[in-house]
């Protein structure tokens, strides 16, 4: 029996040695230690063992196949270190390859055109404000002596929600907001969304931006809107713009005005870019009417105001020279990556 046992256990042994892959290993186990096994047979046959030596003969199988399982966690342990290393040798990684190039975003043309504005005016001591879009009918026209038959109230132009919610159509709204507040002296910039019910073509678009500009102080004259904007288009569009007022009309202004700056393409002399003028209109602005403030108990032998209306994207398809409105809005990538 003892040789029998020796006999199994080197063949085992021989055959873990000899073996090359993991499978291997489980086809000699199973060989040997399976239910027909090798060994297994041996543990069947010891009822044919006197039964006083059967506990050193099961002993005996007890060894042999610790033997047996010992060399094959070892033989195992080996095949899994290799496979390891293996692996770790394929997976090296080469740090001189190229990394993998990520697309970097752009900024939107009117995103860098508000910025501009914004810092402008920021420079200039302006607080950047902000107000709802969805608006009463009262803060976008009553409040700004837009009375009821002003025809910009003409349903054409306004998104009406009910009868006295709208969608606002100018900015000039968060001037009565920023005004009821009763802060005073007021220095603010109000960028934001506009809408109007308007045909989208090159120039027109049912939702666009504008920059609302509103101070309100002692000593605030129409000398000082002018030196206000004049600076902020040298700032803009370059130190060697020009600035000229043409008097206009606005329910919330009096006096009004459209400024205009010399052609930044051409210097004034005339381009296609200015479709000959010389000169390109840019905002509207003007002084703020005493009925505007005394709505808001300013009193308007005491304080006055400015205020000044700029079109964002106006300013952005100047700026980028882009000659069609609808490009700002489709997003496409290949448009946007220019800027
Ligand atoms: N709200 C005017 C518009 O949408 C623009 C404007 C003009 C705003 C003159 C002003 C201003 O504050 O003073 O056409």
């Amino acid at each position: 029996m003892k040789d029998r046992l020796e006999k199994i256990v080197q063949g085992a042994l021989s055959q873990i040695e000899s073996s090359e892959q993991l499978d291997k290993l489980n086809e000699i186990k199973i060989a040997y230690l399976g239910k027909k096994g090798e060994l297994t047979s041996v543990l069947k046959s010891m009822k044919d063992v006197a039964a006083e030596d059967r506990p050193k003969v099961g002993q005996m199988v007890n060894d042999a196949r610790a033997a047996i399982e010992k060399e094959m966690e070892k033989k195992k342990a080996f095949f899994e270190r290799k496979l390891r290393e293996e692996k770790i040798k394929s997976e090296t990684i080469d740090v001189t390859l190229p990394g993998n190039v990520r697309r970097m975003g752009h900024k939107h043309p009117n995103s860098i055109a508000l910025d501009d504005v914004e810092n402008i005016f920021i420079g200039m001591g302006y607080q950047v404000i902000e107000g709802p879009e969805v608006e009463y009918d009262y803060y976008n026209f009553e409040a700004l002596n837009i009375p009821a038959n002003h025809p910009a109230k003409d349903e054409q132009d306004t998104f009406y929600i009910t009868e006295d919610i709208v969608l606002r159509t100018q900015t000039s709204s968060v001037q009565v907001h920023e005004m009821e507040k009763g802060n005073l002296p007021i220095r603010m910039i109000a960028p934001g969304r506009v809408f109007r019910s308007d045909e989208v073509d090159a120039t027109h678009s049912p939702s666009f931006n504008q920059i609302e500009g509103l101070v309100i102080d002692e000593s605030a004259t129409f000398a000082d809107l002018k030196g206000t904007l004049a600076e902020f288009a040298k700032k803009m569009f370059g130190e060697a713009t020009k600035v000229r007022f043409r008097p206009h009309h606005f329910p919330f202004t009096e006096p009004s005005a459209e400024m205009d700056v010399s052609c930044f393409k051409c210097g004034g002399s005339g381009c296609r870019f200015c479709k000959g003028e010389g000169w390109i209109e840019i905002l509207g602005c003007g002084m703020v009417h005493p009925r505007v403030l005394e709505m808001r108990d300013i009193d308007s032998e005491k304080y006055q105001g400015f205020a000044f209306g700029i079109g964002l994207e106006r300013i952005a398809l100047l700026k980028y020279e882009i000659d069609d409105m609808r490009l700002l809005y489709e997003n496409d990538v290949r448009f946007l990556e220019q800027f």
